[in-house]
């Protein structure tokens, strides 16, 4: 298993180039299976998740083409995926391969919708939380599929089509609004979402379905309106930059000071996250090349913060923001409102010789003048990546093991910090 050594100290210099966002390449490319033509997508992060949803697409029949470098790409540039669901073949997704990525249970709604009919295994439980799938149920059931859950599967039948309805969320998910969109795309008549994520990623993922012939308004506010069609066909899309990425590389350069360029960052995606940076003393300017984080001199100030849906700060830039905190001059107030378990970082900051105490849903942090390196490991990909932060920070060496988590969803975090100056190589094995 490969590890991550760091050694900290170093401040930041340079640019950093912002990949595609993980959150939106993933239900683009289950959106594939929803026509029979193909769906070609640009600036696909090179991330283990994306390579895994291929080979769950691939158990459905999906071909998957991964585009070739042209001439004066850098290997930065994202990649191109021209991906054909032309014949499903399977509309089973097994446990083997749903357990290992939650965001693939998302395929139920294109395979019940093209299909009439699909079968994918229960998630299970996930190291941030229980995280139900009750909903993205009741939202197809809403669309009139048939639901049955027998043996760790969720069965969904809908012989003669899906039909629009109105689907009402209690509370905000992603992910039941992604499946509402994707099976309502094809559903015979109109939808209406209420209480819908905002998230820019639910925007993107519904801009590329109207590309594709869906009619869907309201992407990107709390109610979104669909009129189903009967086909959908090809399209080319561009993904978005991914602004936890941007946000974690930002809170990276506010912890060891200096003067980076997030180059490709898009601000308006990340209004909230950037707003509490600035608070805590980093200087940011939007550019039209991407977004600039300097801090130089000044220590960093503590801020009080709560997560909440978009547009508020983001629960995947959560555990950065804490990393960033420990070192903060006073008191840091952080409440986690949006999964019941997502601390798992904190035990293994205190490891650096953070002061933290949890209380329920919220954590202070005691700003300390020094943390110190050590061996450390976390079992989620966001709480990984706020031990690099404080790492960066840390005197002396510090090991991140189970860097598997990292290769989820950070493409050459190693590289990318490197190249502005932080003393971080993998060792590999
Ligand atoms: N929830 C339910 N029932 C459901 C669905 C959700 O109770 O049927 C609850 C969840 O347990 C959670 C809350 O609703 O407490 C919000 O969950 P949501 O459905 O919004 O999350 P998700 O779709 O499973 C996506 C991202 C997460 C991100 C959340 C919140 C992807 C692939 N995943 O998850 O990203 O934290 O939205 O913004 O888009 C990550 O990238 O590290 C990550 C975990």
């Amino acid at each position: 298993m490969d590890r991550i050594r760091i050694t900290g100290g170093r401040t930041l210099h340079g640019t950093i180039p912002i990949s595609g966002a993980k959150n939106a390449t993933l239900p683009l490319m289950i959106a594939s299976l929803l026509t029979e033509e193909t769906l070609i997508l640009d600036n696909v992060p090179r991330l283990a998740d994306v390579g895994l949803l291929q080979r769950i697409l691939g158990n459905h029949g999906v071909d998957v083409m991964v585009g070739g470098k042209r001439p004066g790409e850098s290997a930065y540039d994202g990649q191109t995926l021209h991906i054909s669901a032309a014949r499903i073949i399977d509309t089973t997704a097994p446990y083997e391969l749903v357990s290992r990525m939650r965001a693939s249970f998302w395929v139920i709604a294109p395979l019940v919708a093209r299909m009439g009919e699909a079968k994918v295994s229960l998630p299970g439980g996930c190291a941030i939380g229980t995280r139900p799938v009750d909903l993205l149920i009741m939202a197809l059931e809403r669309l009139g599929a048939e639901i049955e859950i027998d043996g760790g599967y969720v069965m969904a039948r809908a012989r003669n089509g899906l039909k629009g309805g109105e689907i009402v969320f209690p509370r905000v998910t992603v992910g039941g609004t992604h499946t509402a969109i994707m099976a309502a795309a094809l559903a015979q008549g109109t939808t209406v979402i209420e209480n819908a994520a905002h998230e820019p990623e639910i925007k993107d993922v519904a801009d590329c379905l109207n590309r594709m012939g869906a009619r869907i308004g309201g992407a990107g506010t709390s109610r979104i309106v669909i009129e189903g069609v009967s086909k959908l066909g090809g399209a080319r899309h561009r993904v978005i930059p991914d602004r936890i990425e941007t946000g974690t590389y930002a809170m990276a350069v506010a912890m060891t000071g200096g003067d980076v360029l997030l180059e490709n960052g898009r601000a308006d995606l990340l209004q909230a996250g950037l707003d509490v940076i600035a608070q805590a003393g980093a200087e940011i300017s939007a550019t039209n090349a991407g977004i600039r984080v300097t801090r130089n001199g000044a220590g960093i100030a503590p801020v009080e913060v709560v997560t909440a849906p978009f547009p508020g700060f983001p629960t995947d830039l959560q555990a950065q923001l804490m990393a960033l905190m420990t070192r903060a001059r006073g008191t840091s107030r952080i409440t986690e409102t949006i999964f019941e378990n997502r601390f798992m970082h904190v035990q293994e900051l205190v490891r650096l010789g953070a002061h933290i105490q949890l209380d329920g849903e919220r954590a202070t942090i005691e700003g300390v003048r020094r943390l110190q390196g050590a061996p450390v490991m976390a079992t989620d990909l966001r709480a990984s990546v706020s031990l690099v932060i404080a790492a960066l920070a840390a005197e002396g060496e510090t090991m991140v093991n189970r860097v598997y988590h990292l290769d989820r969803g950070f493409e050459r975090l190693e590289d990318k910090l490197a190249a502005c100056g932080a003393a971080i190589e993998r060792i590999s094995g």
